[in-house]
């Protein structure tokens, strides 16, 4: 029998500047019972998004190392023996990075920092500097992309060659239907599972898209959210898909590149 996993989101509207009605909100959705082995959370979820200053920004972020945020993540974790990803505001030395962790029953696993920076984000956040890990989660290989990096080819492409079977997509998108419509083309493309994670609600003048998806790597969607409710959902997948990357008995995903002629790729910026 192959084995099967459940991977889920929690589409929700964290309180901008607020982490406590946030953590309250999450414990409210998790107290219900959430069965799953790895569930997702939105992008930014201990701070909200919209910043109205630097100073906002830098006071909602935490340091890893010191957060009650994760802390909190940690016992959901370890009470309901699943792994988090969630998008964090991460305060290190003397800059702040738009992050998403990774949280197991036995405590903090690891981080991401987003590499594409949207819109406002580039006058509150440094640009990530620590590439596109790829973490064990209980047998599963996990990769992190957040949000606005949902329009590079490149990222996911990198996650599926390191073994990402699922990568996971804390979001708070503002283009109605964009991203929705292209996840399930990248799951498809590298055949991989991908769960969006997205947010709802409003902050200032933008309204976040809601509509968390979870993709499986035939291109099928599995589960969508509404575009405006505060939902969990969860699938069934058997991550051995993942792992099969052939597409005919004479065609392979990745046997079939051909890197030789990929080098406009990897030029720096024209
Ligand atoms: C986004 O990257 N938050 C749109």
């Amino acid at each position: 029998m192959p084995e099967i996993k459940r991977i889920g989101y929690i589409q929700m509207s964290p309180v901008l500047g607020d982490m406590e009605s946030t953590i309250q909100k999450i414990d409210e959705i998790v107290s219900q019972g959430i069965s799953a082995d790895i569930i997702v959370l939105p992008e930014l979820c201990n701070s909200g998004y919209n910043f109205i200053n630097y100073e906002q920004a830098w006071k909602t972020s935490e340091e890893v190392e010191h957060s009650l945020f994760i802390q909190y993540l940690e016992s959901v974790s370890k009470n309901n023996g699943l792994f988090i990803v969630s998008g964090f505001n991460e305060r290190y030395r003397d800059v702040l990075y738009n992050s998403s962790i990774l949280v197991s029953p036995q405590g903090y696993v690891g981080r991401y920092r987003k590499l594409h920076l949207f819109m406002n984000e580039k006058d509150f956040f440094m640009p990530g500097n620590e590439g596109l890990p790829v973490f064990d989660a209980g047998g599963l290989k996990i990769g992190m992309l957040i949000c606005f990096d949902w329009i590079f080819p490149e990222v996911w492409r990198i996650l599926a060659l390191k073994g990402a079977d699922i990568i996971c997509h804390p979001s708070n998108l503002v283009l109605p239907g964009l991203a929705q419509k292209a996840v399930p083309i990248h799951a498809l493309t590298n055949r991989i599972f991908i769960v969006t994670a997205n947010r709802v609600g409003s902050e200032g003048n933008l309204t976040f898209t809601g509509m968390s998806t979870i993709a499986d790597p035939g291109g099928n969607v599995l589960i969508q959210a509404s575009d405006t409710g505060e939902e969990t959902g969860i699938a069934e997948i058997t991550p051995a898909l993942a792992r099969n990357k052939s597409v005919t008995p004479r065609n392979d995903i990745f046997r079939d590149r051909r890197p030789d002629v990929y080098d406009l790729l990897t030029m720096t910026k024209n």
